[in-house]
């Protein structure tokens, strides 16, 4: 596990994004897997700029999302296929045909998730995935005591989660307590995987992820297993670390 230690957020941004433009650029059809939450925003910002300016394109690109809620409709303000509508796939060249979002509004959730299986692999498998963490060390929505064999499944939030992403949901606003997320499993087949964190709230999970035990607690200590992973964060997220 390679961890790299940058002074603040924007530097974290920027080195990531540096990752997935240069990924980009040696496999101009890269299968991406991508994240939502307030981390990648600034990522996705400097990917918007680098299309901008030329530096890559995502015309060949397809992408799989880690999660999405379940029970909203892809048109909810809160869902995650809007989010990345709104902050990345509405302003670069990326067929959105070839983006994935769980199908949090599917009929049969059960078979959607062995459907999105079924199509990462078909896809030839996830060549570069960005991660975020929970505070409770959780990945995708990959909660403490998931099973570090876990594949796409339908998955409780835990109260911890939830109370963090109600910043994201107005008071009256339905908020889902249920997810379609990647597992474990699936996110350890990528090929590489680049996580990113900041902020002090994120430095004990980091330091669970890097120096604790390959535990279920901590879901990101399962990135221990991976040969090709690189943990980009900030000075406060790495300040717990010994
Ligand atoms: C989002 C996701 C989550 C977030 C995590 C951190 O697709 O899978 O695991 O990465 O909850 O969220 P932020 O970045 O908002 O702190």
């Amino acid at each position: 596990m390679k961890v790299v230690i940058l002074k603040d957020a924007a530097a974290v941004a920027r080195y990531g994004a540096d990752i997935f433009i240069n990924h980009i650029n040696q496999k101009r059809d890269s299968v991406l897997g991508l994240a939502t939450g307030s981390t990648p925003v600034a990522l996705y910002k400097e990917l918007i700029a680098a299309y901008e300016t030329g530096r890559v394109s995502f015309k060949n690109v397809s992408s799989f999302n880690l999660d999405e809620y379940l029970g909203l409709p892809s048109t909810h303000p809160q869902s995650y296929r809007y989010f990345m509508k709104q902050q990345l796939f509405d302003h670069v060249d990326i067929d959105k045909t070839q983006t994935h979002v769980p199908a949090g509004d599917a009929e049969d959730p059960f078979a959607a998730c062995e459907a999105y299986e079924k199509n990462i692999k078909q896809k030839g498998g996830i060549d570069i995935q960005l991660l975020g963490i929970g505070r409770n060390g959780h990945i995708g929505f990959n909660e403490p005591s998931s099973s570090l064999k876990s594949r796409t499944r339908v998955k409780t939030l835990t109260r911890a989660t939830i109370d963090d992403n109600a910043r994201f949901f107005g008071p009256d606003e339905y908020q889902p307590h249920l997810s379609i997320t990647m597992g474990i499993g699936t996110i350890l087949e990528s090929k590489k995987v680049v996580l990113l964190a900041t902020g002090e709230n994120k430095a004990e999970a980091i330091k669970a992820t890097v120096e604790g035990p390959l535990t279920a607690a901590c879901p990101a200590s399962a990135l221990q297993l991976h040969e090709q992973v690189v943990l980009v964060i900030d000075e406060a997220a790495a300040s717990h670390l010994s």
